[in-house]
C-alpha cells in the first residue's frame, strides 16, 4: 500500500527549474495558479534575507492534474522557474559540454568569474564535504546546487495545494517569527493581529521584540556573520482523532516533527511547550480536560500538549516550533580545508548568501505541516473526490459532537452510577455496596 498522499521534489538551486509532483489531490478541488502565489511570494520576504529574493518572484506553473481550475485526481506537477537560469546556462547546462565549451568555462574560470569555477573550499556547516564525499564529486556545485534551500520554493508551492484541500475542511495553518538570536516574542507583548504580523519585516506579533531582533540581524550583518532563531508553526481546526498511538509509524506527533526537521536549517522541532515540559512538575504541564463546550466540542484549559497527545490530534491547535540554525554561508567565511588537496585553507567558499531566514523557513515550515496534515486527514476520511473526503470529515466531526452512548459492560456500569446517584439524592444509597 502506498500512502494516501505523497510528493516529491526534483531541481537544482541554478537550474532551469524546480518542479514538484503532488499525487493523492481528491478530485474536484478549485485549483488555480492564483492559490500558490501567496505563500511563494511569502517564502521570499523577511529582514534579513539576500540580494536573490528580489531576482526571483516565484510563480508556480501548473504543468498537469487540473483541468478547467478543477483537480482531476490524478498527480499534479507545479513547476516554479528560476529566473536567475539565463546566467546559469553554461555552468548548469544538461547536455555534455563539448571540448570547446568545456575549454571556454575554464578560461572564464581562469579570468575570475566566480560561478564558472569548481567549488573546492568546503563551508563549515553546509552540505559541501559530506556531499560530495557520498556522491564522489570533485565540484561541490553538484552538491550545493541541490542542498540549497532553493527546493524549498517546490514545497512551498507544494504547501500551497494542500492549504486548498485543507482549507476545504476547516482546517487553517500559518506562522510567526518566536525568536531571532536570543531575543524572543514576550506573549503579553504580541499586539498584532495575524494580518499585521504577516506584513511585518520579520512577521512577528510583538513589535518590540521585533526590533531588537532587527538589531540582532544588523549586527550579524556587520560582521560578515549570520543568526538564527525560532519559527512557530500554528495549525487551526484540525479535528480530535488525526494520526494513531497503535504504531509508532502512524503518530502525527513524529510525522510532524520529520517534516519539519527535514527543512534544511532547522536541527529541532518542539511540539507545544516541548523541552520547558521537563524543567516544570506535572500540574504546571498537563492540560487539565474541562468537558464538553459549545456543539459538544471538548475543552482543555490550556494547551502545552501543542495539540497531540500520544502522538493523536486532541482538537486543540497544533503547535509546532522550529529551530533556525545561523547560515553557514558567512560573508566572512570561517576557515576551512580544500576538498581536492585536503589542506587547510584560511577562508571557505562564499556566494551570495542570506543573514537569516527566520520568517522564511516559518513559511516552509507551514508547507511542511499543510502537508503532512493533508495526508493524515486522508489517512482518515479516505475518498477520490472532494465531495466524498468533505462528507467524511463532517460526518467524523458530528460524531465528535454526538454524546457517546455505551454499550456492554460501560453501559451498565453508566447505568449503575445513575441509579447510585439518583438514590444518594433520594435520601439513601445504591449499587453494588447494597445498603444492609
Ligand atoms: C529559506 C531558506 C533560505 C536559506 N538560505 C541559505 C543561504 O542563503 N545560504 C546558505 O548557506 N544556506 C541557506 N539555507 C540553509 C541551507 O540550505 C542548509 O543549511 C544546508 O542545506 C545544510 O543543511 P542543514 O542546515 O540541514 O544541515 C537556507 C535555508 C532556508 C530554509
Amino acid at each position: 500500500m502506498t500512502e494516501p498522499f505523497r510528493f516529491l521534489t526534483a531541481g537544482e538551486s541554478h537550474g532551469r527549474t524546480l518542479g514538484v509532483t503532488i499525487e493523492g489531490v481528491p478530485a474536484g478541488l478549485g485549483l488555480t495558479e492564483a492559490d500558490l502565489e501567496v505563500d511563494l511570494a511569502r517564502r521570499q520576504r523577511g529582514y534579513g534575507r539576500g540580494a536573490r529574493q528580489q531576482i526571483e518572484h516565484d510563480r508556480a506553473e501548473i504543468v498537469a492534474g487540473v483541468r478547467h481550475g478543477r483537480t482531476l485526481g490524478s498527480p499534479i506537477l507545479l513547476l516554479v522557474a528560476n529566473r536567475d537560469w539565463d546566467n546559469w546556462t553554461k555552468v548548469m547546462q544538461v547536455e555534455p559540454l563539448s571540448d570547446e565549451q568545456a575549454a571556454a568555462l575554464a578560461e572564464a574560470a581562469a579570468g575570475g568569474d566566480k560561478r564558472s569555477t569548481p567549488v573546492t573550499r568546503v563551508r563549515p556547516g553546509h552540505a559541501d564535504l559530506a556531499g560530495a564525499l557520498k556522491y564522489g564529486h570533485d565540484d561541490v556545485r553538484n552538491v550545493l546546487e541541490r542542498a540549497s534551500a532553493r527546493e524549498t520554493a517546490a514545497r512551498v508551492a507544494a504547501g500551497g495545494v494542500a492549504r486548498a484541500f485543507l482549507r476545504e475542511l476547516g482546517i487553517e495553518v500559518w506562522s510567526f517569527t518566536a525568536e531571532v538570536g536570543g531575543v524572543a516574542v514576550d506573549p503579553a507583548r504580541a499586539s498584532r493581529s495575524r494580518e499585521e504580523a504577516d506584513a511585518s519585516p520579520l512577521r512577528c506579533p510583538d513589535p518590540e521584540a521585533e526590533a531588537a531582533m532587527i538589531g540582532r540581524i544588523d549586527e550579524a550583518r556587520e560582521k560578515g556573520d549570520t543568526i538564527g532563531g525560532v519559527f512557530e508553526v500554528v495549525a487551526t481546526g484540525v479535528p480530535i482523532g488525526l494520526g494513531s498511538y497503535v504504531q509508532w509509524d502512524r503518530r502525527l506527533d513524529a510525522a510532524l516533527a520529520a517534516a519539519v526537521m527535514s527543512i534544511n536549517i532547522v536541527k529541532g522541532v518542539e511540539l507545544g511547550l516541548g523541552f520547558e515540559q521537563t524543567r516544570r512538575f506535572g500540574s504546571e504541564v498537563h492540560d487539565v480536560i474541562e468537558g464538553r463546550g459549545e456543539a459538544g466540542r471538548w475543552i482543555h484549559r490550556s494547551n502545552n500538549a501543542g495539540g497531540l497527545t500520544a502522538g493523536v490530534s486532541n482538537g486543540e491547535p497544533i503547535v509546532v516550533r522550529g529551530a533556525v540554525k545561523p547560515i553557514s554561508t558567512l560573508a566572512r567565511p570561517l576557515p576551512s580545508a580544500d576538498l581536492l588537496s585536503g589542506e587547510a585553507v584560511e577562508k571557505a567558499h562564499y556566494e551570495r548568501s542570506d543573514i537569516s531566514v527566520v520568517p522564511a523557513a516559518g513559511i516552509v515550515g507551514e508547507a511542511m505541516v499543510l502537508l503532512t496534515l493533508a495526508r493524515f486527514v486522508l489517512e482518515k476520511t479516505g475518498g477520490d473526490s472532494m465531495a466524498e473526503v468533505a462528507d467524511a470529515m463532517a460526518r467524523w466531526r458530528e460524531r465528535l459532537a454526538t454524546p457517546i452512548q455505551p454499550t456492554g459492560v460501560a453501559a451498565l456500569a453508566a447505568a449503575l452510577a445513575t441509579a447510585s446517584t439518583k438514590a444518594e439524592a433520594e435520601g439513601g444509597t445504591a449499587g453494588s455496596g447494597g445498603d444492609d
